[in-house]
């Protein structure tokens, strides 16, 4: 399984995952291009060379096909993923996340804010996105998430948040991507996500065969993390049949 980090975070906001997942399959974390240990080293970052990048890392550990999970940005990175190496993944979860493109006003939103990261610093990505990111439950009772979240945003450089911003402002609508899926999916949200809506959800997911949707329970944007113990008992519920039969 390789789970696949949402912007502007790093592969620890998979830590939960990776624990509760241990005894169960192997699973792999990357800090993507421009976030974590990873460097930053193009002015805009595409969908499908962090798509390329994971394919690139299954190959360097002979790996030929795998269960990807991607939330948020990694879902826009998965939908990259599925429509370059369709053969290379044998099932799919997709957790707050969204097929289409950026609309006018988001991809203008997202060009200014490449450019505050650059011109301000990473403290005030930080101080914009942690309120649409976390779910009112976690802001309200759970303060050392919000200051987990805060530290990973603020370890990135903001050249690798400006590049990411860029990137997924030119990224392609992935909506073509969904009825041709025949991996097994599931699809997650946090009940309380602002960024990517139930509604929304329900409606992109549909349209892929057999889907699974599930909603995570007092959790906003970053489910896994808000709602570690739910987001993992899901993966494993989906993964549990498949072991077997794949
Ligand atoms: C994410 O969590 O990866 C971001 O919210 C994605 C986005 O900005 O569209």
């Amino acid at each position: 399984m390789i789970l696949i980090h949402a912007f502007p975070l790093n592969q620890t906001m998979w830590d939960d995952q990776l624990v509760a997942l241990q005894n169960f399959c192997r699973t792999i974390t990357l800090d993507l291009r421009g976030f974590g240990q990873s460097d930053a080293p193009q002015d805009s970052i595409s969908m499908d060379h962090m798509a390329a990048d994971v394919r690139a890392l299954m190959s360097a550990l002979d790996i030929d096909r795998a269960v990807l999970v991607g939330l948020s940005m990694g879902g826009y990175i998965s939908f990259a993923f599925l429509r370059n190496y369709p053969d290379a993944v044998v099932a799919l979860v997709l957790a707050d996340t969204r097929a289409s493109a950026d609309t006018p006003d988001a991809r203008e939103r997202r060009l200014n804010s490449a450019e505050k990261a650059e011109r301000e610093g990473v403290s005030a990505i930080a101080e914009d996105m942690i309120p649409l990111l976390l779910g009112g439950t976690t802001l309200e009772r759970r303060p050392s998430i919000v200051e987990r979240v805060r530290s990973m945003i603020e370890a990135n450089s903001p050249r690798g948040i400006a590049g990411a911003q860029r990137g997924m402002a030119g990224r392609r609508d992935s909506t073509d991507v969904l009825e041709a899926i025949d991996a097994p999916t599931l699809v997650l949200v946090g009940a309380e996500d602002r960024l990517t809506g139930v509604t929304e959800t329900e409606e992109w997911s549909h349209r892929i065969r057999g889907v699974r949707l599930k909603l995570i329970e007092r959790a906003g944007h970053l489910s896994n993390l808000e709602n570690a113990h739910e987001f993992s008992a899901a993966l494993i519920e989906f993964l549990q049949p498949l072991r077997y039969t794949r």
